[in-house]
């Protein structure tokens, strides 16, 4: 395939955009025709079930699978000793049935195939496996978390440091040096991982050869939940020994993510083994929620050590944050939790760091806003802290240490509306009323108190996206890229960004998606889907213009790929908010209520406010589902979590969430995008946790500095 141009875009007029275009999805979601990954399963798929590891270290020393064999149903039993040979081996978490050795508890030792589910699940019980233990650990601790990676996700430096952080420290009027704490999280998307996966028959292959000559090349075909369909090629293939064009992987429909689909995990490895040892017949995959917990990603629990060094005035002169949390001794992830620290406000003296513990667990991963919301939590309450120490209004010392300049980059910022943002929320918040003393309202039997927070995430842009515009019959057209829609409204904002971008209506354009026969995109992660994929699309369409002008002939094409954001090397890209929240804290038994939040955001031109505005929400409701509840529990002598349901790992419900509101400010931001916008994705879980902890705080002159905030820390 030859390269695409790529284009330097110019701004899209916007006229789709903007608007509340109905979800493209929406019917087929709420009648129940949207088919998911495993709902792609003919008749006659074998289904698998997983066999994973009881022991957090060691080896296999026997497998027997002749109870599960002799169990009705049941087709066969792959494990290390029969299991396809990859061609490569280096990614530890996804080299799974290649040798004896347990990394961890909850790796899979064995898969078992059969004609139902039930017999599958049952056959797995009777796998017989034995092992020989060795010393393991699996506890984060100050003292353990020694490792210096040699960066940080993605690929950001693991320490940094600027001026004199002990001489500023010494010479501080006013200092805050605390201890943050953040814990286990697990991610958990409404529709577990899943997939179904076919390995071509050879026969069947060389007949249809021999028939038509042009040999369709795909070898294996995944239905996969994925956050990226090439993503996921571009890991398996290799790995598989085929090349990207004999691996197709679809996701149509996808249940959320959160991260945990945004990168391949062991269950995709173990069901294409599967279906290579049965070509021809589907492999039916999915993972139990019990399972996730285990094997699909989760977020480091986080130590951080904050100082704050500042003038009376409220002024910062030193900031040190430095970072504790841990990694998986079979692979390496390194949550990037200082990173927030190192832009969000001016300090003339700043030290970072990220220290490891390396542990025999399974591998931490993305979980919405990686870095930015553990990072921001410890930042955004010890920055409340320091308006203690200083007595001033929090938000005011905020805007006494803004800065229109990257303090890490000395690059300006694209737009930095933060103080914006506090303004308009304390306007529509009520934050004047606020008592300036914490513990000095009691409603009843509840403390009340109200607390703030800043957000913020990075505005980017993914490479390697390309888009492919074709002229239909009647005025249509059919705009294709393999983005992923995980339920965020992506289907619904690309038809937008196409239309405006030909310049016609929203209906005249047919929009294909999801699936890695199309023009490569990249993961829906890292709020950067819609830029990437919109910047793409646009491309695609301008040039299509170009070339064909109004009233293209039917059938012509263009393929295209957009050329870096204009601002890429000139501005510092990074979109901000301002959380407000109210907590009622029970006098007696230390229960917290949150009765109102309010979150105002400056994230580009939103392209549409139903979307968007869901987006936000969500992220909002999940950082209070962090403030309050989700907390994963380890326990080290086995290495797993033992919180692997909905009844143990407490998410935010209906009750839990009440007066939520969102706005954003009218922006257009042409830097980073033609379209005008940033990201939404992940910002609204940032600094959501803080502006909850700070109003806790607020309430009852009680600092607790970890989350979540359960009951008894209040008594
Ligand atoms: Mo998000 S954690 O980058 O899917």
């Amino acid at each position: 395939m030859s390269e695409p141009v790529e284009v330097r875009t110019t701004p899209v007029h916007q006229r789709a955009i903007g608007t509340a275009s109905v979800r493209a999805d929406g019917v087929e979601k709420v009648t129940g025709r949207a088919r998911y990954a495993v709902e792609h399963a003919p008749p006659d798929a074998l289904h698998a079930w997983l066999v994973l590891s009881r022991v957090a270290r060691g080896r296999i020393t026997s497998i027997d699978p002749a109870a599960a064999l002799a169990h009705p149903g049941v087709v066969s039993v792959i494990d290390h000793t029969n299991a396809p040979r990859l061609a490569q081996t280096d990614n530890k978490e996804l080299a799974i049935l290649q040798d004896a050795w347990v990394g961890y508890r909850g790796q899979v030792v064995a898969v078992v195939l059969a004609e139902t589910s039930e017999a599958a699940r049952e056959g797995a019980a009777l796998v017989h496996v034995d092992y020989e233990v060795a010393e393991h650990e699996a506890e984060l601790r100050e003292d353990n978390a020694t490792y210096r990676p040699e960066q940080v996700n993605p690929a950001m430096p693991t320490d940094t440091t600027e001026g004199d952080v002990d001489a500023a420290l010494s010479a501080a009027d006013v200092r805050v040096a605390e201890t943050y704490r953040t814990a286990y999280e697990s991610n958990n998307p409404l529709e577990p991982h899943a997939l179904v996966a076919r390995w071509a028959d050879p026969a069947e292959k060389s007949a249809e050869d021999s028939a038509e000559g042009d040999a369709d090349p795909v070898v294996l075909t995944l239905h996969d939940s994925t956050q990226g369909v090439h993503g996921v090629v571009s890991t398996l293939a290799p790995m598989l020994g085929l090349t990207p064009e004999q691996v197709r992987v679809v996701a149509p429909y996808v249940g959320g993510g959160f991260g945990s689909k945004g990168e391949a995990h062991s269950h995709e490895m173990a069901a294409a083994l599967a279906a290579r040892t049965v070509p021809g017949r589907a492999v039916r995959l999915a993972v139990t929620r019990q399972q996730m917990f285990g094997m699909t990603g989760y977020r480091t629990a986080t130590i951080s050590h904050v100082t704050l060094g500042a003038r009376a005035d409220g002024a910062l002169t030193a900031l040190e944050h430095r970072v504790a949390e841990q990694t998986s001794r079979i692979r390496e992830f390194a949550e990037q939790t200082a990173s927030p620290s190192r832009m969000m406000y001016a300090a003339p003296a700043r030290r970072t760091s990220h220290r490891l513990a390396q542990l025999d667990v399974t591998v931490p991963s993305w979980m919405r806003a990686p870095g930015e919301m553990p990072g921001m939590y410890a930042q955004e309450v010890a920055m409340d802290e320091l308006a203690v120490a200083t007595g001033m209004d929090p938000i005011e010392v905020r805007r006494r240490n803004d800065t229109a300049t990257d303090p890490e980059t000395g690059l300006a910022f694209n737009e930095r509306r933060l103080m914006e943002c506090f303004d308009r929320g304390a306007e529509r918040f009520g934050w004047s009323e606020r008592a300036e003393a914490p513990r000095a309202t009691l409603d009843g039997d509840w403390w009340v108190g109200l607390g703030v927070a800043s957000a913020t995430y990075p505005a980017m842009r993914s490479p390697g996206n390309r888009a492919r515009v074709r002229a239909l019959e009647g005025g249509r057209y059919a705009v294709a890229i393999g983005a992923v829609d995980i339920g965020t409204g992506a289907r619904t904002v690309l038809a937008q960004i196409a239309a405006d971008a030909l310049g016609v209506a929203v209906e005249s354009v047919e929009l294909e998606i999801a699936d890695t026969l199309l023009p490569s995109a990249s993961v829906a992660g890292g709020s950067s889907g819609t830029s990437s994929w919109g910047s793409a699309i646009v491309a695609a369409a301008q040039l299509f213009r170009a070339d064909h002008g109004d009233a293209p002939s039917p059938g012509v094409e263009t393929t295209a790929a957009a050329a870096d954001a204009p601002g890429a090397k000139t501005h510092a890209m990074h979109s901000f908010g301002a959380v407000f929240c109210e907590a009622r804290v029970h006098r007696l038994t230390g229960e917290i209520r949150v009765p109102r939040m309010l979150g105002v955001y400056s994230v580009g031109r939103v392209i549409n406010p139903t979307t968007a505005r869901s987006q936000l929400l969500g992220g909002l409701v999940m950082g209070l589902s962090a403030a309050l509840f989700e907390e994963s529990w380890r326990d080290p002598r086995f290495g797993h979590f033992v919180t692997q349901d909905l009844a143990t790992y407490h998410v935010a419900t209906n009750a839990d969430v009440r007066e939520l509101e969102v706005e954003w400010l009218e922006e257009d931001d042409t830097l980073l995008t033609p379209m005008g916008s940033r990201g939404i994705g992940e910002i609204g879980i940032v600094g959501t946790a803080a502006a909850v902890a700070n109003a806790t705080f607020h309430a009852t002159g009680r600092r607790v500095r970890q989350i979540p905030l359960t009951p008894d820390l209040f008594l």
